[in-house]
Parts: C-alpha cells; sequence; structure tokens
C-alpha cells in the first residue's frame, strides 16, 4: 500500500495531469488539494485529449473515487461544465465516482471581477495571473468571509452571506477598481440555480479518506501548479495564492503527513513559466521559439504562449528539497529530440558570486544569470521507445546527470503526450 504526491516541481504544466492518468492505475482514490480552475492538467488517451481544470486526472478511469479536497476553491459553473463534458464524451457514468468537500470554498463572481480589474488596474506590475478569481477567493477564506460548498447547498445561509460580504465587495468595486457594482439577487439567483445539481457531491475527504486507508486502499494526491509557484516559497509575490508544495497535499485533504509515502515532482526536461515574474534561464531567442514549438508551448487554460527555458537545476534542486521529492519524472523529454546541444543551468552567477541555492530574495533572483553545462542531444526520434534500456545512451546520460545534480531518482521518462508514451523506471506503488 502507498499513498502518493504528485507536485509540480517547476512553473506548472510540467505534465502533472498526464501522469496522475498514469498513476491511477495503481490507486483507488485521486485526489486535488488545492488551487482551482486556474489549472488545466491534459491528459491524452489514443488520439483523444482532455483537459481538465477542476476534476481529479483520475476520473477517466471507471470506479476510482476523484475527491476534491478542502483546500480547492470552486467555480461551480465550470465544474459543472467540466461534468458534463465528461459525461458527453462516456465518463463519469456513475455520480458517485466524484465528490467534493463541503469547505471547500466557492468563487464567486466579485472574486473573478476583482481579479481582473486588480490586474488591469497593476498595468507593468501586474501578476500575470489566470484572471479565474484564484487570489481573491484565497483572501476571503482566510480572511474567514469565504463563502463554502456546504454553505451554497443551504439557500438561506448562502443569501445571508452573500448579502452579508456584498457591500464590501462593492465598495472596493466601485471606489478602488472604478468598477460597476454588482447585484446581491443576481448572483443568488445564478449561484441556487446550481446548487440543486450539486448537492448529490457533497462529502468530506479526510474521513472518506480515512477509511480509505482502513481498507487497505491507495491514495494519489494531485498537485496543481508548481512549487514555484507556492505561495511561500516560490518567486513571491509571483505566485498563485495557495500551498502548491507536497504538504499542501495534508492540509487540502485533511490526511496526517505520516500518512504520505512517496512525493514525485514533475519536471519537464527544459523549463516553461507562463504570467510574470523571473525565469533565470528563460531563452527569448530562436531557441526559445523553438522550444515553444516543438513542446506546443501554449497555456492549457489560458491559451496565453509559456515563456520558455533550459532546464534549471538549482530551482529544481528547491523543489526536491521543499517537497521532499522521493523521485523526479521526467516529462517531455522527446522534444528536445533535434537538439544538437542541450544546455542545463548548474549554478547562478550574482555579482562575483556562484550561488547554489535559489535565492528567496528576489531582487537577488533577478540579478542572476545561469551557469550552463552542455550536453550532447540525442538526435533522434525517442517517443516510440517503451523500455528504459533501448533509450539512446545519451538520453540516458542526460536523465544520470540530472539525478546526480538533484541528488534524486528520475523514477519516470515521459517520452510524448500519449498514455502509452510513457517509460516507467521505479513505480512508487
Ligand atoms: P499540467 O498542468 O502539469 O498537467 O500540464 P499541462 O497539461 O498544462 O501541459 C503539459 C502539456 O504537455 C500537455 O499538452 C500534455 O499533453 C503535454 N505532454 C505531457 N507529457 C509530454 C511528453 O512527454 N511529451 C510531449 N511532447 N508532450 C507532453
Ligand atoms: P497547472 O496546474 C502554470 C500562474 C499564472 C500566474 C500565477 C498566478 O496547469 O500547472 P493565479 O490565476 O493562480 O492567481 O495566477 O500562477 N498559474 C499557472 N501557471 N500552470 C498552472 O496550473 C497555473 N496556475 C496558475 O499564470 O503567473
Ligand atoms: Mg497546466
Amino acid at each position: 500500500m502507498a499513498n502518493v504526491i504528485i507536485v509540480g516541481a517547476q512553473w506548472g504544466d510540467e505534465g502533472k495531469g498526464k501522469v496522475v492518468d498514469i498513476y491511477t492505475e495503481h490507486a483507488q482514490n485521486v485526489v486535488r488539494y488545492q488551487g482551482g480552475n486556474n489549472a488545466g492538467h491534459t491528459l491524452v488517451v489514443g488520439d483523444e485529449k482532455t483537459v481538465l481544470h477542476l476534476i481529479p486526472s483520475g476520473i477517466l478511469h471507471q470506479g476510482k473515487r476523484c475527491i476534491i479536497g478542502n483546500g480547492v476553491v470552486l467555480d461551480p459553473k465550470v465544474f459543472l461544465e467540466e461534468i458534463d463534458g465528461l459525461k458527453k464524451k462516456g465518463y463519469l457514468q456513475d455520480d458517485s465516482q466524484l465528490m467534493v468537500d463541503g469547505a471547500v470554498n466557492i468563487i464567486m463572481p466579485y472574486h473573478k471581477l476583482i481579479d481582473i480589474a486588480r490586474e488591469r488596474k497593476s498595468g507593468a506590475k501586474k501578476i500575470g495571473t489566470t484572471g479565474r478569481g484564484i487570489g481573491p477567493t484565497y483572501e476571503d477564506k482566510v480572511g474567514r468571509r469565504g463563502i463554502r460548498f456546504a454553505d451554497l447547498l443551504k439557500p438561506e445561509t448562502f443569501k445571508h452571506k452573500v448579502n452579508e460580504v456584498l457591500p464590501e465587495k462593492n465598495f472596493y468595486l466601485e471606489k478602488f477598481l472604478g468598477e460597476e457594482p454588482l447585484s446581491a439577487e443576481a448572483i443568488i439567483e445564478e449561484y441556487l440555480g446550481y446548487a440543486d445539481r450539486l448537492r448529490g457531491y457533497l462529502g468530506r475527504a479526510s474521513t472518506c479518506l480515512d477509511v480509505a486507508m482502513k481498507d487497505g486502499e491507495n491514495i494519489l494526491f494531485e498537485g496543481a501548479q508548481g512549487s514555484l509557484l507556492d505561495v511561500d516559497h516560490g518567486t513571491y509575490p509571483y505566485v498563485t495564492s495557495s500551498s502548491t508544495i507536497a504538504a499542501g497535499a495534508c492540509t487540502g485533504s485533511g490526511v496526517g503527513p505520516h500518512c504520505i509515502d512517496e512525493v514525485i515532482g514533475i519536471s519537464k526536461a527544459y523549463v516553461t513559466r507562463v504570467g510574470e515574474g523571473p525565469f533565470p534561464t528563460e531563452l527569448e531567442d530562436e531557441m526559445g521559439e523553438r522550444l515553444r514549438a516543438a513542446g506546443n508551448e501554449f497555456g492549457a487554460t489560458t491559451g496565453r504562449p509559456r515563456r520558455t527555458g533550459w532546464l534549471d537545476i538549482v530551482a529544481l534542486r528547491e523543489a526536491v528539497r521543499t517537497n521532499g521529492l522521493t523521485g523526479i519524472a521526467l516529462t517531455k523529454t522527446d522534444v528536445l529530440n533535434d537538439l544538437e546541444t542541450i544546455k542545463v543551468c548548474t549554478a547562478y552567477r550574482y555579482r562575483e558570486q556562484l550561488i547554489e541555492e535559489f535565492p528567496q530574495d528576489l531582487d537577488i533572483l533577478k540579478e542572476c544569470t545561469p551557469v550552463y553545462e552542455e550536453i550532447p542531444g540525442w538526435q533522434c526520434d525517442i517517443n516510440s521507445i517503451t523500455e528504459y534500456a533501448t533509450l539512446p545512451q545519451k538520453v540516458r546520460d542526460y536523465v544520470d546527470r540530472i539525478e546526480a545534480w538533484t541528488g534524486c531518482p528520475v523514477v519516470l521518462v515521459s517520452v510524448g503526450p500519449r498514455r502509452s508514451e510513457t517509460i516507467i523506471r521505479t513505480n512508487p506503488f
């Protein structure tokens, strides 16, 4: 029996969805524990592509329990649309497969409006958020004025809460952000319209997972975003508003840390980032464009082109430490197929100093320039390879170097977007 956490080891979009879909074979329960529909997790089965924003990436497997833990923030409209999309494709035929914790905070219309208006007002200082209302919803959660999933299911409680909070929101929207005020009646009508369909999904993640563990079942925890977007450990303030690191799995679902057996960090064989913020190995040249084209690096949620750059070992070591990674899943290795030379950043230069630890101070990080080692490329197609031993020696050398630099084993190598394009070296379950 093993309980495994999957986390993004970079700035998101590392291929978490794909790895969760693959590992689901070995787990009975898959849990999202933080973030909301800022996430876009892509699964490719055969020729069919599915992008999930809220529902755990285990949902394409029949009979697996998919849980949205208390740490998630949920937009009910997006959630119901995602359910409909899955049902139309023939998935999620049994509603008992899906559960939402009652303590999940609800993304309200004013959260989305504040998110977008604030970004607009910030101009050049914007974060580059997904505009889905994530930050403002977490602010209200921590500020103890959030509206939870269970509240939405009780019409009187919901009405009362909306009426209580809206004057403050409208004051801020009108007076500070210069937006039109929102109507309580319209919000109540829209959201209570969702409530009947949502009721059947209400549950409690913590107790459900406790029973599952006592029954000897496995749990797969699905992180969203990435370690460098963590609100505490990421490149603050250019981060998301939740605990994206492995520890978030415990608070975001109500299980104790001793229940966790393995923590697998997903890392691309290079790096991408969407939105603003420092990115030391960013390539703003032809090579960056080449990686974007080869990796089809356009956001699964907003469609924005992703910024691209070489693999950053300094940043990856940070993820190994903050998450306590027991393994790395290396994805999009095939994207490097054509390159003669691959560069890897193993340290930063800051003024006259050589730095091997990711700086916490953004003013220092902004001034860091990467120190690169060059690795010969393999210059052949590796997408159809299914055995580690038959990968070209140069690919295995790249993997060996990553293990040596990070001190963490590479347990999976992904060589294409499809389920079948995956080489498992060590199974964490
Ligand atoms: P997530 O947010 O971490 O789940 O990642 P995204 O789905 O946002 O972005 C990863 C993208 O890369 C998706 O389009 C995947 O289909 C694709 N992908 C995942 N693994 C691989 C791989 O090994 N090779 C290639 N070429 N594409 C991959
Ligand atoms: P997945 O789960 C990549 C980024 C945004 C922005 C910052 C804050 O698919 O890896 P937010 O809307 O969360 O307040 O935006 O975080 N961001 C992501 N980048 N992948 C994601 O999710 C992201 N979710 C948020 O681009 O820089
Ligand atoms: Mg994504």
